[in-house]
């Protein structure tokens, strides 16, 4: 990886500790300063940033950091449901669930592991849970640091007994950009997506790279496994690598459906922008004994590293 042994030669640590309204989260810390916190409410990552301590995700300043609902920001899990649709809730239950730590999880590849920092957490259903949803899961998550400051979030999902069932996906991630009017994505363009704006119609993205002058609600579907969100205004790249997960939803609620949220300031679609790895098209069924694993990974770049069209098949992780 070009990083001497040194730099990668550090701990895995992590601190537990709870924030102003009691809610439990851990900070994960790189060497060179660069932190994540994630809090057991929900398994949400809260906060991600650079080792000059700039904040990289959005988190709305009218964000309610209490249970029951997930905060408005950070990476909510949407698990067992991307969406809404039938009886659960709008993305599922994971996000407003209590996940606890996971001391002893099965073991990972050491890549995942190796000169980082991670937390490992896990979720099982409560007898509620059961009731709208009855199904035996164990959902294991570990959100990792890298020392360069990567973040890297995988989700091993189990169908421990019972029936086969099936569930859509999404790591629901609010980038903080400069000005959304700035901004472009690099990886979608040519592929079809669902408009959620138009009763899911299928359409095919037209243009050279994806930029936003509106409300934009859309699910890609079958999408590479790196894509590039450019903020031209800040000079930094996003860059977004998947596994397991096909789709990628774009979300940005523009001018008024900002005004309709009350957890989110009428100006501040300016500064967000989500895109999510996902399952969506094609949810996932799983058998007893199966297991699914959801990978996203992502680093920020200096623009300047991608000159005019950054070459997302050269992208190094
Ligand atoms: C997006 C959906 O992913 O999430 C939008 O496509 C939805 O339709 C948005 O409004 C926010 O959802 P929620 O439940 O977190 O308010």
């Amino acid at each position: 990886m070009g990083h001497s042994a040194a730099v990668w030669d550090y701990r895995p640590a992590h601190e537990l500790t709870s924030d102003w309204n009691g809610n439990p989260y851990v900070i994960l810390r790189n060497p060179q300063g660069a932190s994540a916190r994630i809090s057991l409410h929900g398994g949400q990552v809260m906060s991600w940033k650079n080792e000059h301590g700039e904040e990289l995700l959005f988190t709305s300043s009218k964000a309610v950091f209490k249970p029951p609902k997930a905060m408005r920001g950070g990476i909510p899990l949407c698990f067992p449901q991307f969406g809404n649709c039938g009886s659960l809730e709008q993305h599922g239950f994971a996000r407003n669930k209590v996940w606890a730590i996971d001391n002893n999880p099965p073991p990972l590849p050491p890549n995942d592991s190796n000169g980082k920092s991670f937390v490992d957490l896990i979720l099982k259903p409560s007898a509620e849970d059961l009731k709208c949803w009855p199904h035996s899961f164990e959902y294991r998550l570990r959100v990792a640091l890298g020392a360069d400051g990567r973040l890297s979030l995988i989700s091993r999902i189990r169908n421990v007994n019972g029936k086969p069932f099936t569930f859509s996906f999404a790591y629901h991630t609010y980038m903080s950009v400069s000005d959304i009017s700035e901004v472009r994505i690099e990886g979608l363009e040519t592929l079809d997506y669902l408009d959620n704006l138009f009763h899911r119609e299928r359409c095919t993205e037209q243009g050279d790279a994806l930029t936003f002058e509106s409300e934009v609600d859309r699910v890609y579907l079958s999408c590479p496994n790196a894509i590039a969100v450019i903020d031209h205004a800040k000079k930094r790249t996003f860059v977004i690598r998947k596994d397991g997960l096909p789709d990628v939803v774009v979300w940005n609620p523009w001018d008024k459906k900002s005004k309709a949220m009350t957890d989110f300031g009428d100006e501040e679609y300016k500064h967000m922008l989500c895109v999510d790895g996902a399952v969506v098209e094609h949810p996932i069924t799983l058998k007893p004994g199966e297991e699914w694993t959801g990978r996203l990974e992502i680093v920020v770049v200096p623009s300047s590293f991608c000159s005019d069209h950054l070459d997302l098949h050269k992208v190094r992780f």
